[in-house]
């Protein structure tokens, strides 16, 4: 059976490795003049508020590397949607582009079985980032002794986005936190009942964002991260709870989901014709994009059934096997994971850096909770988001999904389809 690799830390993250303020120049940076030419960087980081993250990064990499030119791979679709099948098709051709994004986490275990991607463990020494990123990041981007990509941010994914005007009007107030999932269900309909919609959603991807969200609220972190190892089984009640749950959320959601991506669910709430979202924290960074304001045109807090959970991902970046150009993506990963790299990119993509000693005061509002949480909440690996299983298993349970919100939503036929999924993936 493959090996496992989880985060299982409470408290031992951002906070509590210490946010120290250090002014000092980070990474290696500035280029030697010695190497230099096209270094195309794989992405799906194409519009809005990702494009301007990506952008912050492709700054600060001109002002360290300025004898490299960056050629923007980007394939549109969130969460990798086309740019992972598509990555695949390059890969096996052996036309890797330079660097390419990918989830810290199982999704890894994919890339590194077909030798996809090379183990960059001396660019930690070079790069002197082996102190920097908290332990239990380097514990999940370690695979037997080696590290086979270099983190650039960190981003929570269970999170619920509120339209403060639009609760107000419904009559729900906007500081209280329902306490759990099922009282965040009556807010949805409430909102509903008043006449907007209450729950914005887009394609497959961002409706298994949500059944990991209820997943992790329901079952607490044990049972959750225990659904990857086997430990877990799919067929018992409190599943059959949620998925009836998750049922009954998307019957509260936009009818033509299917056709949208985050960005459009995110947007149907700045304009004013949805309540409620759930959606990793790449969304704040869309708020922003439109002057609104955390506190007081939107509001935030993480789907709970009681623990505090931080549902984790992290951006990484690679070197494939192959890379025609080897030392510019090694420039890449020396900017992305540089102080410089990470407060830039983090502060235009909603996310926190991964480093511990990178200066946060100014984040906003959002972000600062993040930092807080990542450091005191129990963290579980995102499913969507290429955390907690290979990708293989993800599309199983992708397919699987959309099947069930298209289709006559049966939800005993569901679970036993997600059990049976696991136990193929488990045995795999
Ligand atoms: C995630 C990725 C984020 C964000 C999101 C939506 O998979 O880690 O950085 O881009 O997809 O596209």
């Amino acid at each position: 059976m493959r090996r496992r690799y989880f985060l299982t830390l409470a408290g031992s993250g951002i906070a509590a490795a210490g946010l120290a303020a250090c002014g000092s120049d980070s990474g290696s940076g500035g280029g030697d003049g010695s190497a230099g030419g096209e270094v195309e960087v794989f992405t799906w980081w194409a519009q809005g508020s990702e494009k301007a993250g990506l952008d912050a990064l492709v700054a600060q990499f001109k002002k360290d590397y300025p004898d490299y030119t960056f050629v923007n791979g980007s394939v549109a679709g969130g969460a990798g949607s086309a740019a992972k099948d598509m990555l695949q098709s390059r890969l096996q051709a052996g036309d890797p582009p330079d660097t390419f994004q990918a989830h810290a986490g199982e999704e890894l275990s994919d890339y590194i079985a077909a030798a996809q991607i090379e183990d960059v463990s001396d660019l930690y020494e070079e790069y002197g980032l082996t102190d920097v990123f908290p332990e239990d990041l380097l514990a999940l981007l370690t695979v037997e002794d080696k590290i086979y990509s270099v983190p650039s941010n960190i981003h929570r994914s269970n999170v619920v986005w509120t339209n403060i005007a639009l609760l107000e009007a419904a009559g729900i107030d906007p500081t209280a936190v329902p306490a759990d999932v099922d009282a965040f269900i009556a807010d949805v309909q409430k909102a509903a009942d008043s006449g907007v919609t209450g729950l914005s959603i887009g394609t497959t991807w961002t409706q298994v964002n949500l059944l990991e969200a209820i997943l992790m609220a329901d079952l607490g972190s044990e049972a959750y991260n225990g659904l990857w190892t086997g430990d877990t089984d799919w067929t018992t009640p409190e599943i059959t709870t949620a998925l009836e749950q998750f049922k009954t959320l998307i019957s509260l959601t936009n009818g033509d989901r299917d056709g949208l991506d985050w960005t459009d669910a995110t947007q149907m709430q700045i304009d004013g014709t949805a309540a409620y979202n759930v959606m990793g924290d790449w969304a704040v960074a869309s708020f922003q994009q439109a002057d609104w304001t955390g506190g007081e045109d939107f509001g935030f807090y993480p789907l709970s059934g009681g623990e505090a959970i931080f549902g984790f991902l992290a951006d990484s970046f690679t070197l494939p096997v192959g890379a025609p150009n080897p030392d510019g993506a090694k420039a890449w990963l020396d900017t992305i994971s540089s102080k410089e790299g990470q407060l830039g990119f983090s502060l235009a993509k909603g996310s926190i850096p991964a480093r511990t000693d990178v200066e946060t005061d100014e984040f906003p509002d959002y972000q600062q909770t993040a930092i807080e949480s990542y450091g005191q909440d129990t963290i579980c690996p995102s499913l969507a988001h290429g955390a907690a299983t290979p990708v293989r298993w993800l599309n199983d349970i992708s397919d699987a999904t959309s099947q069930f919100t298209t289709g006559a939503s049966d939800v005993a036929g569901y679970q036993e389809q997600l059990a049976s999924i696991a136990e193929k993936n488990l045995s795999a």
